[in-house]
């Protein structure tokens, strides 16, 4: 598939602010739902760089600090003056307010959670909204007088400003925060500034995302230089992998490292959609090194952290065989960046993702093209993109494999048990029409007697997991029925070699993790 990225409606854009806040790429994403294209730059952007933008529309976003700190951020004055719409958010709103002569005070109780809020629908941003409107509040300050001007359009019963408004000069602030989910109508709202407001058009798509990326890759790399991917075969390296090609074709080095611990068939599924791409697709067989170097290991971190050290030499070794090209690309997507910002507490696992390489590798420059996205819409570009649905869509899968999923140690043999169990669970379990978010095999080390025929057999115990989960940080068991359960039962102790006994993992996390390692 080629893609024409000469013409796209870039001209129009929406230009976030970012004040700190956690919730900057939220809004970008809204922006874009709103099928309007949004750039991201920081608080203190020189106004000759916002002139030279021209944006239909500001966004200020929220953040951490308190305007009655002289050292907190502020924007350049002047962006009151240019005539162009401003929405402030949450510290965004108190900027607004400080900054054109209002008070911004502390509140006498702090006001968290989601909130009733009284709104006036006869303002532009609230247009054919309900009076009654749920919100996402998180504040200690708040606007305490009004700029000159300015009318509050919204109340709760703590916040008797809770958003204001200076229709004359196009200029509007929430207390709340119209991106999050919490608040209910939040993306109407965020509509109404952009269509009733800073007039935008509403025609941006995917599709335009995905050309500016294209686009930005090619100008980044040059003519000459050339890009290396680590490529898993997970959802986000697929889809970097196949947006990069597009970009820069054969100058991509795709290195996939088979380290034995793959699925049922996905080595044979990857290679076979990515052998046949435009793209330098090289395949590296390290299964006899990661399974010499796991001999006799038992402990689950040792098991982990050899096999992230096998990858990264692996990988390096590779690199220098391909002329160590210029940039490194990963598939990062904006939760990765959120959650690995917020990972300080104890070491549970020391997770290790296929690709995920440490910083002084001495590349030019690191290129991640799905940084400002969500899953979902890293999913709808692979589509885009032309990959497989089944690629797409499949449940996440550990960067250690099978590693994670055999206790005791690993052997040739008991990998090849637990892929047939697996591949047998996986199967029935595909067939739901609700599926759960994460499911398969688990190979225990125990090993008990049973019966098969007239014979006694001393056999391994597969024990099955199925979970429902939001962020992956929790889970519930799935209650899965009876009767799939006794089928996958019956088809695992029949077509499996090597197992005689079935349990099902009824365990939350806390207090067990998803994974069994
Ligand atoms: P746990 O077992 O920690 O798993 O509850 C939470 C989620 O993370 C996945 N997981 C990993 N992913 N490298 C990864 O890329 C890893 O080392 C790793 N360990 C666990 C697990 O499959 C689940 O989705």
């Amino acid at each position: 598939m080629a893609f024409e990225f000469e013409s796209d409606n870039e001209e129009q854009k929406i230009l976030i602010l970012d004040f700190g806040g956690q919730y900057k790429e939220l809004i970008a994403r809204r922006i874009r739902e709103c099928g309007v294209y949004s750039v991201i730059m920081p608080y203190d952007t020189e106004i000759e760089d916002i002139k030279r933008m021209a944006p239909a529309g500001i966004v200020f976003t929220g953040g951490p600090n308190s305007v009655n700190d002289p050292s907190s951020p502020f924007c350049e004055r002047q962006i009151f003056d240019l005539g162009i719409p401003i929405l402030g958010i949450c510290y965004g709103m108190q900027v607004i307010a400080h900054m054109l002569g209002g008070s911004v005070t502390p509140c006498k109780k702090s006001e968290y959670g989601r909130t009733a809020c009284i709104v006036d629908p006869s303002s532009k941003l609230f247009s054919s909204l309900e009076a009654e409107q749920t919100v996402l509040m998180s504040h200690t300050d708040m606007v305490s007088r009004l700029p000159d001007g300015f009318v509050s359009i919204a109340s709760t019963s703590l916040c008797p400003t809770a958003a204001f408004s200076c229709d004359s000069r196009g200029i509007y602030g929430v207390q709340f925060h119209p991106e999050v989910e919490n608040t209910e109508n939040g993306t109407a709202m965020l509509g109404n500034f952009l269509f009733r407001i800073c007039k935008a058009r509403g025609d941006y798509s995917m599709d335009d995302y995905l050309k500016r990326q294209i686009r930005d890759v090619k100008q980044r790399v040059g003519e000459n230089k050339r890009v290396l991917l680590g490529l898993s075969g997970g959802v986000d390296s697929s889809v970097c992998a196949s947006l990069l090609s597009e970009a820069i074709h054969e100058r991509l080095v795709c290195i996939y490292i088979d380290h034995g611990m793959m699925r049922k068939s996905e080595t044979e599924n990857i290679r076979s959609v990515f052998e046949k791409k435009n793209l330098n697709f090289v395949y590296v067989d390290a299964k006899k090194r990661f399974l010499e170097s796991l001999s006799g290991v038992v402990d689950p971190e040792e098991k982990r952290k050899i096999i992230g050290r096998e990858f990264v030499r692996v990988f390096e070794e590779e690199a220098k065989k391909h002329k160590n090209p210029e940039f490194l690309a990963q598939g990062t997507i904006y939760p990765d960046i959120v959650e690995s910002g917020k990972n300080k507490s104890a070491v549970i696992k020391s997770h290790h993702n296929v690709g995920g390489l440490p910083d002084n590798l001495g590349f030019e420059g690191v290129i991640e093209p799905l940084r400002g996205l969500f899953k979902d819409e890293v999913r709808k570009l692979g589509i885009m993109l032309g990959l497989p649905a089944s690629l797409v869509y499949r449940q996440p899968f550990p960067g250690p494999g099978l590693a994670v999923r055999i206790i005791g140690e690993i052997t040739e043999e008991k990998i090849e048990i637990l892929q047939n169990a697996d591949a047998i669970f996986r199967e029935e379990v595909d067939r739901l029409r609700k599926k759960p978010d994460q499911y398969f095999a688990v190979l225990t080390d125990v090993r008990s007697v049973g019966v098969m025929g007239d014979f006694r057999t001393y056999d391994y115990t597969v024990a099955l997991r199925a979970v429902r989960t939001n962020d992956f940080m929790t889970c519930e068991y799935v209650p899965l029925s009876h009767k799939l359960l006794s089928r996958v039962c019956a088809r695992i102790t029949n077509e499996v070699n090597g197992v005689n006994r079935v349990v099902y993992d009824i365990t939350g996390k806390p207090p067990a993790t998803i994974e069994w390692l």
